[in-house]
């Protein structure tokens, strides 16, 4: 039985005040469930990680970054390290996350990169896969989803890749209201499961947690997890709003 799991990705909002007072609500809303019945996670900014970690201390609400260089240390400007993030408390960090690929230009060997690094400085990485709307008119979501989870996992071990939750987040309901159809979540989710059975063994296709990235509300939450493979959300914009955070928290349990 998998637990389910529900991730906020705050994207590049909020500030030290609204950061801290959210991340606030949310534990206080969720003390009854957090950490037994639903793993909660939520990825702020990086200059925003700190004070998180510090107002969750005390909760069961893990924190998480949006991404990750896949280097220890050194001269890389600008980077910040899997442990750097350790360091101060993280636990997950996002990788390939679609505005990564497709604004920032990221590819699956890097996405790969990163994922192997992230594993190995302890963090415990979510790897975000989807396909554009003009792949799907074309037929195209298996090919794109089973090139990017086979890139991503390139290398990892069966022991290393159990640390790893899929997102299958489809660009085209990413912060635009289309949600996916549970049916169409279902599909999806189902084709990564017999991938991962392809790649690994039974034991570990039954254990790792596949989430629902798109436009994932309080509304569709329930619907959304009531799927046989739909194990937990990656929510964006609902994330922001603690009792709309809450909510989908609540419908996942
Ligand atoms: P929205 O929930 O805003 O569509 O964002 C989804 C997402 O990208 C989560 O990582």
């Amino acid at each position: 039985m998998r637990k389910p799991f529900v991730a906020g990705n705050w994207k590049m909002n909020t500030d030290t005040h609204t950061s801290v007072d959210l991340s606030k609500r949310i534990a206080t809303g969720s003390s009854d469930v957090a950490g037994h019945s639903v793993t909660i996670a939520v990825c702020p900014p990086f200059t925003y990680l700190q004070s998180v970690t510090k107002a969750l201390s005390a909760s069961h609400i893990a924190v998480g970054a949006q991404d990750v260089y896949f280097e220890s240390n050194g001269a890389f400007t600008g980077e910040i390290s899997p442990f750097m993030l350790k360091d101060i408390g993280c636990t997950y960090v996002l990788c390939g996350h679609s505005e990564r690929r497709h604004v920032i230009g990221e590819t699956d060997d890097l996405i790969n990169k990163k994922v192997t690094a992230a594993i190995a400085g302890g963090l415990l990485p979510i790897l975000c896969v989807g396909e554009l709307l003009s792949e799907r008119d074309a037929g195209q979501t298996e090919q794109v989803v089973s090139q990017q989870l086979k890139k991503g996992l390139a290398g990892l071990s069966y022991e290393k890749a159990s640390a790893v939750a899929i997102a299958y987040e489809p660009v085209w309901a990413i912060g635009t209201g289309r949600t996916a159809t549970p049916q169409q979540a279902q599909e999806v989710h189902d084709f990564i499961r017999m991938l991962l059975a392809q790649m690994y063994d039974d034991q570990l296709t039954d254990e790792i947690r596949i989430l629902y990235g798109g436009s994932a509300k309080p509304d569709n939450a329930e619907d959304l997890m009531s799927q046989d493979d739909v194990d937990g959300l990656l929510v964006g914009g609902a994330s922001l709003n603690a009792d709309d955070f809450l909510s989908i928290i609540r419908a996942a349990v």
